[in-house]
């Protein structure tokens, strides 16, 4: 055992766990929420969990460290199941006492779950902190576990299963997610690594979503999902994209590029946007900008009733329209003047041949003044070295690496990074990138970057580029 790099780790942990004493004292709450996830939190709260992983790998012996991680599909296993059978929900409205907890044959009886399996399901995740288990097989919520309450009823979610989802901060259905379809491609991705046909290819159809569902084969997912039997899968990713947003500030699109700078009548087009929920903030903010949502089919259907349920004014005035668009495609003619092209999470699902598809597109209907803003993961790499044969990686914040014998890269504060980038391996044969890599494709698509926004593992970074 290292014991001087324990000892470093314990008195980072001591001094980090000192100033959020201190940041707490001086907002006086205990609460863990959106106010302390403020930026003053963000550095102490990032090195505590960084360094306390850090400490298990090396307090851990190494056999029962690679058993801890090894094993925990069968925690995305569990979210799953109380996710999908409304575990949270039933302990909030049926469950009994102050902490509002309940028995496992009770919880039964509201989602049909043979009990006996229920209760080592909601246990496993108890320790892990999510759930708690208050006597032998009675459970109730904690602050973890009720972050996927989707807020329904019982009865709400009984007549409409399909639009659990629906209107809801989207947490439980990143879950879902995240523990089903991502899940099940990324079961395959050492098959499609170890065969000689298809590591090296780059083809989305060569993605491990294509050996992981029947009838994958020669179709890539987005189009999957749009297929009529998959409409709840759909529903639900559209609500996991809402999610993301939950989990950043929610002004997050607005930490970056100076949206308010754009004069009157500025068009922006959030390219792949979803039902537009990124750019809702956007046209809160900034009444100058009128905004095009473009997204599949199907997608964009689903984009009128967010905004009548979240910005109806904005839909009143004609200040947000949808487009249903291929981005692989030319622009549809009439938006000849766009002042942005916004792309967030975009980049990430494609290979990059694709990518300078795509670009290419956008590149295609900009005039010299337009921006193109891309908002993805900035990866870094795990070693304090972050150059390739000497060239920079362009990470010239001083902030984005983590202090010593921290990983440079904040290891665990940052995993989700380095998940998501295993996530579009298994989804898209895609990947999260770094600055010189988003600068190769830009450069390869007419483009230079003129700002670079880091957000310090809070909230997704942005990168600005304009026409060359
Ligand atoms: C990861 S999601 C990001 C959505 C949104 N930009 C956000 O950040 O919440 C990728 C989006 O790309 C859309 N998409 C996939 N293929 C597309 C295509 N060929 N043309 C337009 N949109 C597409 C998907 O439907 C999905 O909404």
């Amino acid at each position: 055992m290292d014991i001087q790099q324990i000892e470093a780790l314990s008195s980072l942990i001591a001094t980090s766990v000192a100033e959020l004493k201190q940041l707490q004292g001086a907002l006086k709450t205990t609460q863990h929420t959106a106010s302390t996830a403020k930026a003053e939190f963000l550095k102490p709260s990032l090195q505590v969990v960084a360094a306390a992983s850090q400490l298990i790998a090396l307090v851990r012996t190494p056999e029962r460290y690679l058993m801890d991680i090894s094993t925990g599909h069968q925690l995305s296993s569990s979210l799953r199941v109380v996710v999908e059978t409304n575990v949270p929900e039933i302990l909030r409205e049926k469950g009994k006492g102050p902490k509002r907890a309940l028995h496992v044959k009770e919880i039964s009886t509201y989602n049909g779950v043979n009990h006996l399996k229920l209760s080592r399901i909601i246990r496993l995740l108890a320790t892990h902190h999510i759930f708690e288990e208050v006597a032998p097989d009675v459970y109730a919520n904690n602050n973890i576990s009720i972050a996927l309450d989707t807020g329904k009823s019982l009865a709400e979610l009984k007549a409409n299963p399909e639009e659990k989802y629906d209107g809801t901060n989207g947490i439980a259905a990143l879950v879902g997610i995240f523990s089903d379809e991502t899940m099940h491609n990324s079961v395959c991705i050492a098959d499609i690594l170890k065969d000689p046909e298809t590591t090296n290819s780059f083809s989305p159809f060569d993605a491990p979503f294509s050996r992981a569902w029947p009838g994958t084969r020669n179709i890539k997912m987005y189009d999957w999902l749009n297929l009529p039997e998959n409409r709840p899968r759909l529903k639900r990713f559209g609500m996991g994209m809402n999610g993301m947003n939950s989990m950043t500030p929610s002004d997050a699109i607005l930490r970056g590029f100076n949206w308010a700078s754009l004069p009157e009548g500025s068009i922006v087009v959030d390219c792949g946007g979803g039902v537009g929920s990124v750019s809702l903030p956007i046209v809160q903010t900034c009444p100058q900008i009128h905004l095009i949502v473009q997204d599949t089919g199907p997608v964009v259907a689903e984009a009128p009733a967010f905004w009548q349920a979240n910005q109806p004014e904005a839909l009143a005035q004609g200040r947000v329209s949808f487009q249903p668009h291929d981005f692989f495609q030319p622009q549809p003619s009439v938006n000849n003047n766009v002042s942005v092209f916004l792309l967030r999470m975009i980049m990430h699902n494609w290979p990059d041949v694709e990518c300078v598809q795509i670009l290419k597109r956008v590149r295609e209907s900009c005039n010299k003044n337009t921006r193109v803003v891309i908002v993805d993961n900035i990866m870094l790499y795990a070693s304090r070295d972050q150059s390739i044969e000497g060239q920079d990686s362009g990470i010239s914040d001083p902030d984005a690496l983590a202090p010593e014998p921290l990983l440079a890269n904040w290891g665990a504060a940052n995993a989700l990074s380095y998940k998501q980038d295993i996530n579009m391996l298994s989804n898209h044969n895609a990947c999260e990138r770094t600055v010189p890599e988003f600068a190769e494709l830009l450069s390869q698509s007419g483009f230079r970057i003129v700002e670079v926004h880091q957000a310090h593992q809070s909230w997704l970074p942005q990168i600005v580029a304009v026409p060359i």
